[in-house]
């Protein structure tokens, strides 16, 4: 992931992150991704690898798709919370982890970050890290300043740890957001962030920030978006109204409709972050893409 975002922070683009808990909505990111000439991230946290998409059988799948295609694609290990779950991770064949200590105190954070860069820097893999706190709409997190990434200690945090991207707090929380609210980011202490760090920044938190805001984020520097509940309501709704056009049809059906919208979805949210045709291959060798 490190050499993807590196590109996305020097050329001004970011790219997709999405949770992505089975074969639909796996197969739907990366084809999009492919057909849009862009990088992708896919990624899976502790609770969907537990809850549904266990390891065993969706990495493998995953991988495989993954080759299939033109772009790269990474497979992140989405908010990692301690050691024995990024070293799992790193030994699937993940390609980035996270290590999310954003709740616990600087020091500790550092501390764990550290321990985390130091494994899986030697086994090839990139990393990142959180500081400040993204928390959950459902909390009305994100509404105030005090968990927002501060400037000066991200500079010294990313000095202790070496991470590759940082993901920073500024205004957006994860989940659905009350009806009709759209977060205010703060743009000011982002365009801070990004002169004092120069490096790959995260925003966590994707769903409902509202088309301006994202576009402001990309442009402020925001290199990875993460997105899941968004895309999450586009399969749920995609669902019902193909049960509604054909009440009673096949599975198949359904599972194709679900699959076509999140494709749509994902090729127009590229669209919105630029990363778009940043990969473009050169054929002439032999006529083939093999
Ligand atoms: P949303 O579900 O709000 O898009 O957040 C996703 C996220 O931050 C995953 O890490
Ligand atoms: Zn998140």
């Amino acid at each position: 992931m490190k050499e993807m975002l590196d590109n996305a922070s020097r050329d001004g683009y970011a790219v997709m992150a999405v949770n992505s808990i089975n074969i639909e909505m796996a197969r739907a990111v990366i084809e999009a991704a492919n057909e849009e000439h862009s990088p992708i991230i896919v990624q899976l946290g502790k609770g969907q690898m537990a809850k549904h998409a266990h390891p065993d059988e969706v990495v493998p799948m995953i991988i495989r798709l993954a080759e299939k295609v033109d772009v790269p694609v990474c497979l992140n290990l989405d908010h990692g919370p301690d050691f024995d779950t990024e070293v799992a991770a790193i030994h699937r064949g993940f390609t980035n982890v996270m290590i999310d200590a954003s709740s616990l105190p600087f020091e500790e954070n550092v501390r764990r970050t550290r321990m985390v860069v130091d494994l899986a820097h030697a086994k090839g893999v990139s990393v990142e890290a959180e500081l400040g706190h993204v928390g959950m709409a459902a909390d009305g997190d994100g509404r105030t300043a005090d968990m927002y990434t501060n400037v000066e200690q991200a500079v010294e945090f990313v000095k202790l740890t070496g991470v590759d991207a940082l993901a920073v707090a500024i205004g957006t929380a994860q989940g659905k957001y009350p009806e009709g609210f759209v977060p205010k980011l703060d743009f000011d202490r982002l365009a801070e962030l990004k002169a004092a760090l120069n490096m790959p920044l995260v925003l966590h938190g994707g769903s409902g920030s509202g088309e301006e805001n994202i576009r402001k984020a990309v442009a402020g520097g925001i290199n990875k978006i993460n997105v899941y509940t968004d895309v999450s309501k586009v399969a749920g709704q995609a669902m019902m109204e193909r049960w509604e056009q054909e009440p009673g049809t096949d599975f198949l059906n359904i599972m194709a409709a679900v699959e076509a919208a999140i494709k749509k979805y994902v090729k127009n949210y590229i669209h919105i972050i630029g990363s778009n045709d940043r990969y473009t291959f050169d054929f002439a060798d032999n006529g083939s893409k093999e």
